[in-house]
């Protein structure tokens, strides 16, 4: 029998007892130990403020008129999910405001529209526009913050449609893309669309682009949104964006507009500061959609719990052993947390008796390969109860179907930037505190379905403490390659109108980035060789590498390096169980330069033994060194992207250095140094390393092949604060070759 005690409180949430429920306590005292509040109280304060006041309302027949009843978890009951596909959609709350959706849509530019989670938006809208003729020629783009939204979304709305994904509805995510000529219908990522920005700068392909998930403020979401406001006035002329647009402002610009297509600009969340997007659009009508398709009853804890994977590893087998069939979505803030609940979960379902549901675990997080994230939209087998466990990329937009209960341990990641002492600054992932916004967006998850349930491992208290939403993205993240992409545009971080002003500091640390690496000249005005950066899908100092490489005649190394830092896992499997075998393994791919040739070895190791041997013997290959094959196949897949932009810009991926010896080895390491020249540090007299460029002392990594080793200038991937700063991803180059970067000479010499 599973030993693990119960959460404080949490069996008394239940009164029924399931049918392998563990014994419960009577204690009287902890009958009210979750507090039970219903969802209705979370709604976003200010949303529900304009509702009444300043903005139409959509009654939905289903959710009664009037004040609102809380719903109770006994709500009257819904559709199955086995309905047809078609009756399901006429279920959703939007479908009720559908014609009045399409109508303020046609009349307005822009339109703002919120709604609840679950109420359709993301994947009604679309269509309706379709089918009302506002595409028009062009297509409807519906972004999304992240890429498994994108793909599961163009999958679900495609099946609606009764197509197959890639027709009529498609989608577009980095790395991946599923188009036609004849889609009309496009989810992609808010990254890609600014991206398209480059080779159209006014998006005409689109007339109708929906930016879904606002709220959420990401980078390229503001990016998006800044330059959708000079689109608009571009393609519709001046004014039109605004609700006083009777006649007014047909001036020239108009005119000369008269020929490009007009634009429609949707803004879609569940959670806005509706009025701030409006503002910014001139006044832009907003639209709310009422109601919402099914009930789900949030619980908090009663006292806050400090460990968090362990509540949630406790929650969730009394949800396992109290509670009826449903699968379960647990929030975790990262990777490791999602590793370490993995392994105690299936520790413990491995001793259930027999008779009991079988426990099927899969891990969502964005650096998880694609293909393994989108095992948790297929259907639970029957005898099992899949349990999902993610990061917030499972935050919004997507349904997951058959969740049921979600248990959120209210902890997230947020990339943060730190400029502080490092002289160039960087992006940091910190742990901490998730929003009201992100809470009420998890505990959404639960009721896609049907009516469910939401396990919060944090006081009502502690909700309340919560900030209501996110700092924009823009305040606290590296800009260098968005800034970049602005300058291709012909645009100024400093100029463009955004809805929040990025921070001057980080903006002087992005210019002085892309100076650096050549991208810019000192009047700030972009080179050749910078828009030649800009092609390729990289962080700027990594596509700085592969233009280099071009010169250095080395591009096919420095592409499968490359690759292999860009994919989502890393090379080397990281296991506690078996470390010296696992160094002994990678002793033998080690490169006496350090990290970045180790990865050509090991690539090219794999590379024979994926041409002498089965797939079974190579995956056999890999588990005994130590190396991660998922890393390898993915890079494989970003080379082959890669090699596709080189050609696009007619540059040779072929040429390489290799059997040239040393001296081809020196070629590959000098375009590393061309890409890396701010993360390079000088050995000091008493063995520690110095930042040629800013004030730190860092140390190289353990996990560094050069780790312990003295050598006298370093380059590195990334700088890892624990402790201490430690260089990640290091080689070791003369220290010539760092002096020899044009803007560097004065400062080494
Ligand atoms: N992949 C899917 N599988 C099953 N049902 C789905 C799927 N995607 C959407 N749905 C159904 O459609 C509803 C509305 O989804 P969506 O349009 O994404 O809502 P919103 O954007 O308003 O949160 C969901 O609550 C769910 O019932
Ligand atoms: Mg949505």
């Amino acid at each position: 029998m599973v030993k693990i005690s119960a959460l404080q409180g949490i069996s008394n949430i239940f009164q029924k007892q399931g049918s392998h429920g563990t014994p419960r306590r009577r204690t009287p005292k902890r009958e009210h130990s979750w507090v039970d509040v219903s969802d209705d109280d979370l709604e976003v304060r200010s949303a529900k403020k304009q509702a009444a006041s300043s903005s139409k309302a959509m009654h939905n027949p289903n959710h009664g008129h009037g004040p609102r009843k809380k719903p109770r978890v006994s709500a009257p009951a819904h559709l199955p999910s086995k309905e047809p596909i078609q009756m399901q959609r006429q279920q959703l709350p939007i479908y009720a405001g559908k014609d009045a959706v399409i109508d303020v849509i046609r009349q307005n530019d822009v339109t703002v529209l919120i709604g609840e989670t679950g109420s359709g938006k993301t994947t009604q809208v679309p269509q309706y526009l379709f089918e009302a003729g506002l595409a028009g020629s062009g297509m409807i783009a519906v972004t999304q913050p992240r890429r498994v939204a994108a793909t599961s979304l163009a999958s679900r709305v495609a099946s609606e449609k009764q197509t197959s994904v890639g027709s009529l509805v498609g989608y577009s995510v980095r790395f991946d893309e599923a188009s036609s000529s004849n889609t009309k219908i496009k989810y992609l990522t808010d990254g890609m669309i600014v991206r398209e920005l480059l080779g159209d700068p006014l998006l005409s392909r689109y007339s109708v682009v929906i930016v879904d998930e606002a709220h959420e403020r990401t980078l390229r979401t503001d990016l998006l949104i800044a330059n959708l406001k000079t689109i608009l006035q571009a393609r519709n002329g001046p004014t039109r964006s605004g609700k006083d647009d009777r006649g007014k402002g047909k001036g020239k610009a108009q005119e000369s507009s008269g020929k490009l297509n007009p634009l429609k600009v949707v803004i879609m969340s569940a959670t806005l500061e509706a009025e701030k997007f409006s503002r910014f659009f001139g006044g832009a009508k907003v639209v709310y959609v009422k109601g919402r398709q099914h009930p789900v009853t949030i619980y908090h804890t009663a006292t806050s719990q400090p460990d968090y994977v362990d509540a949630a590893l406790r929650t969730f087998f009394q949800v396992h052993l109290d509670q009826g069939p449903g699968d379960v979505l647990i929030f975790l803030p990262g990777q490791e947390d999602i590793e370490s609940l993995e392994k105690s979960i299936q520790l413990y379902a491995n001793q259930l008796p027999k008779d009991s549901l079988g426990v099927m675990i899969l891990p969502l997080y964005a650096s998880l390969q694609p293909a393994r994230q989108a095992k948790i939209f297929a259907s639970t087998p029957s005898g099992m109860r899949k349990v999902i466990l993610a990061t917030n990329i499972a935050e919004t937009s997507i349904t997951i179907p058959g969740v049921k209960y979600v248990i959120d341990t209210g902890k997230c990641k947020e990339k943060r930037y730190v400029a502080k002492n490092t002289g160039t600054g960087f992006d940091t992932l910190l742990t901490r505190d998730i929003t009201q916004s992100s809470a009420v967006q998890r505990a959404g998850r639960a009721g896609r379905e049907g009516k469910g349930y939401c396990f919060r491992l944090y006081t009502e208290d502690a909700f309340k403490k919560m900030p209501r939403t996110a700092e924009p993205e823009i305040r606290r993240c590296t800009l260098t390659s968005s800034l970049l992409q602005l300058k291709c545009l012909g645009q100024d971080l400093e100029e463009l109108d955004f809805m929040d002003k990025p921070d001057a500091e980080s903006i002087v640390s992005a210019l002085k980035t892309l100076f650096l690496l050549g991208a810019l000249d000192h009047t700030k005005s972009l080179t050749p060789l910078g828009r030649q950066m800009a092609a390729f899908p990289l962080e700027p100092p990594l596509a700085r590498a592969l233009v280099a490489s071009a010169e250095l005649g080395c591009t096919s190394e420095i592409l499968t390096i490359l690759s292999v830092l860009s994919a989502s896992s890393k090379l080397f499997v990281d296991t506690h169980d078996a470390r010296e075998e696992a160094a002994d393994a990678r002793k033998k791919f080690r490169h006496a330069s350090g990290d970045h040739m180790t990865v050509l070895n090991v690539v090219k190791a794999y590379e024979d033994v994926s041409q002498s041997e089965s797939k079974k013997a190579r995956t056999d290959w890999c588990r005994r060194m130590f190396v991660n094959e998922r890393c390898l196949a993915e890079a494989a897949n970003i080379r082959a992207q890669l090699r596709d932009v080189c050609e696009k810009t007619s540059m040779d991926w072929k040429v390489s250095a290799e059997g040239q010896g040393q001296d081809g080895e020196a070629r590959v390491l000098r375009a590393m140094v061309a890409g890396l020249v701010q993360n390079t540090a000088f050995l000091q007299p008493d063995g520690s390393y110095k930042q040629v460029m800013g004030p730190s002392v860092v140390k190289i990594h353990p996990s560094s092949s050069l780790a312990d080793k003295k050598v006298p200038a370093i380059i590195y991937d990334e700088l890892v604060y624990t402790t201490q700063i430690y260089a990640r991803g290091v080689s070791a180059v003369p220290r010539s070759f760092i002096a020899e970067v044009p803007v560097l000479k004065r400062r080494t010499s």
